[in-house]
């Protein structure tokens, strides 16, 4: 049977009307074969998967009836609402990817993110339930990618009794008498010495990341800042660049580096702790973290356990407090009110003492105005906003929903500081809220959580205020500064401003703060005295 012709296409100009022929023919008979074949081999393939896509969805409307899933949507089969999120995270405000789901399900929805099916939420006391039942019903959960740059003796990753242990031991170097008797004297020292380097342009972003580097080194090991630990920081850099890929080699150059670059930080670190061994040996000790995972009787670690933790702890605690000191001065400086009365408290402070003189632990006590801010800015900041974990069960929560075992849950921070019924005007910064209400009431302990909850609280908590509080202590009594550009605050793949914050700063004649704080103590006597006349 010759070939149907087909008017829409005309003979090709350059073929001969043989040579077309002999095409259309091999061609007519090509797609009787390629149907044949759809009809023996793809017929079947096509019709079997939307069979199993119905019972998909048969099953999950199941599932979800019997188990009393959240409400949500999971989206997409395999993508979900990863696009949604993602797109929403991208832009400066990222608030509605969760408002338009709450007001439509409720502060606990189901969704499908980044390959999994996941409860989100945004409820005070769902986060609460979820964090206190760590290692029980719920346990933490990490991308591939972060697991495997952190090893799997790091802290974030470790379960059961090896953790608790460890936990308690970071605690025990990072609790109010450690930075009171020893930490604080560092924190302010090593702030002033990086602080004496500025002048004219300032990334604030890569100060503060200098500045909290140097101090996690220190509090681990003991070593002052030098071309070590600055080769050091170079390849931590590398590393987390790498937490936020596709954790194959072969497809991510940046994974690639940062595997490179974590072997580079690991040999580093090794060498110390075999270094540190010998010292022992030789009954020399040293006060600090390193010697408290290198005592027998506090932890007996192995170097490979002593390694992946020193290495996940400078990781915690340097990216964040970094983050958020260029925050609070982005805050501050958006703020003019709330920065002028910091500085006032901080030059109050400063006048009782030299322009040198170490704060003291009292010093940090007495800034009740600043503990107002840096509470502010963990609230409106949060860059931990929320954490992932999995559940080891079917768990019911509130209102009978139940979390079937092995799906995600993502308890939002984030989400609760941002929510008005909690927060008055909650999406302006106002540290002013704070001297109202405090923490320390149970409900509030529900809803302010940058630091997180239950065992894996996150054991820097009290260091990060100091810091963060010294940090500001010195930068208002012995700078000032504009913006040297516009820049905004991003939340992918983690919370940061876009051009690491530039800022053009000025030295401050210790004079004109002094005249300053005489003015307004003179000032205040004299309104004191007229009160007490009337
Ligand atoms: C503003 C600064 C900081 C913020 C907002 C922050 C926030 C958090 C949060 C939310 C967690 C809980 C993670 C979870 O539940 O899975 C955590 C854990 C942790 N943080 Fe921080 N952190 C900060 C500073 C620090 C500092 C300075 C250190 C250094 C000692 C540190 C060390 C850790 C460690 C080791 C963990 C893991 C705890 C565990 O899994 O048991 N953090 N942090």
């Amino acid at each position: 049977m010759p070939p149907p012709h087909n008017p829409r296409h005309p003979i090709h100009p350059y073929t001969s009307p043989s040579s077309s022929y002999k095409t259309s023919f091999i061609s007519f008979y090509c797609l009787k074969i390629i149907e044949s074949s759809v009809t023996m081999f793809l017929y079947p393939v096509l019709l079997s998967s939307v069979f199993s896509l119905f019972i998909f969805l048969i099953l999950r409307a199941t599932v979800r009836r019997t188990r009393r899933l959240p409400p949500g949507t999971l989206g997409l089969p395999f993508i979900g609402e990863t696009l949604q999120l993602i797109s929403a995270y991208k832009t400066e405000n990222p608030e509605p990817f969760i408002d338009d789901r709450v007001s439509k399900y409720g502060a606990v929805f189901t969704t499908h993110v980044f390959g999994e099916p996941t409860v989100f939420s945004a409820d005070p006391d769902t986060n609460r339930f979820i964090l206190q039942n760590e290692g029980r019903l719920f346990e933490s959960s990490y991308p591939g990618s972060i697991s495997n740059l952190l090893g799997r003796h790091s802290l974030l990753l470790m379960r059961g009794s090896l953790h608790k242990r460890m936990h308690s031991l970071t605690m025990s170097f990072a609790n109010s008498a450690i930075i009171r008797d020893h930490l604080l004297l560092d924190i302010d020292r090593l702030v002033r010495l990086n602080m004496d380097s500025w002048s004219g342009r300032v990334l604030l972003m890569e100060e503060a990341k200098k500045i909290t580097f140097q101090l996690t080194v220190k509090q681990l090991m003991s070593f002052d800042p030098c071309e070590w630990t600055e080769n050091l920081m170079k390849e931590y850099m590398l590393v987390i660049e790498g937490f936020f890929t596709i954790p194959l080699p072969f497809f991510s150059t940046t994974y690639r580096r940062a595997i490179q670059a974590r072997r580079k930080v690991a040999e580093a670190l090794s060498l110390v702790v075999v270094e540190r061994r010998r010292e022992r040996e030789r009954g020399e000790r040293k006060n600090d973290m390193l010697a408290a995972l290198l005592d027998e009787d506090r932890g007996g670690f192995s170097d490979e356990e002593i390694v992946d933790f020193m290495l996940a702890l400078l990781v915690a605690g340097y990216e964040t407090t970094s983050t958020i000191m260029t925050l609070a001065v982005k805050f501050l400086t958006e703020t003019p009110h709330a920065l002028a009365q910091l500085k006032e408290e901080h030059d109050e402070i400063r006048a009782r003492k030299g322009e040198m003189e170490a704060l003291q632990w009292e010093d940090y006590k007495s800034m009740h105005f600043t503990q107002c801010v840096v509470n502010e800015t963990l609230r409106v900041a949060n860059i931990i906003s929320g954490v992932f974990r999995r559940a080891m069960q079917d768990v019911t929560i509130k209102e009978g929903y139940t979390i079937p075992k092995g799906w995600k849950v993502f308890a939002s921070f984030r989400a609760v500081h941002m929510d008005h019924h909690h927060f008055k005007d909650a999406r302006t910064f106002n540290p002013w809220r704070w001297q109202k209400s405090s923490v320390a009431t149970s409900s509030s302990i529900n809803m302010f959580t940058p630091f997180g909850g239950g065992p894996r609280r996150c054991p820097g908590a009290e260091l990060a205020r100091v810091e963060l509080s010294v940090f500001l202590h010195r930068l208002v009594t012995q700078f000032s500064w504009v913006p040297a550009e516009q820049d905004k605050i991003i939340f992918l793949p983690t919370t940061r401003t876009q051009k690491r914050y530039p800022i053009i700063v000025q030295r401050l004649k210790r004079d004109d703060a002094i005249y300053r704080l005489k003015r307004l103590m003179q000032e205040e006597r004299i309104r004191k005295q007229l009160s007490s006349n009337t």
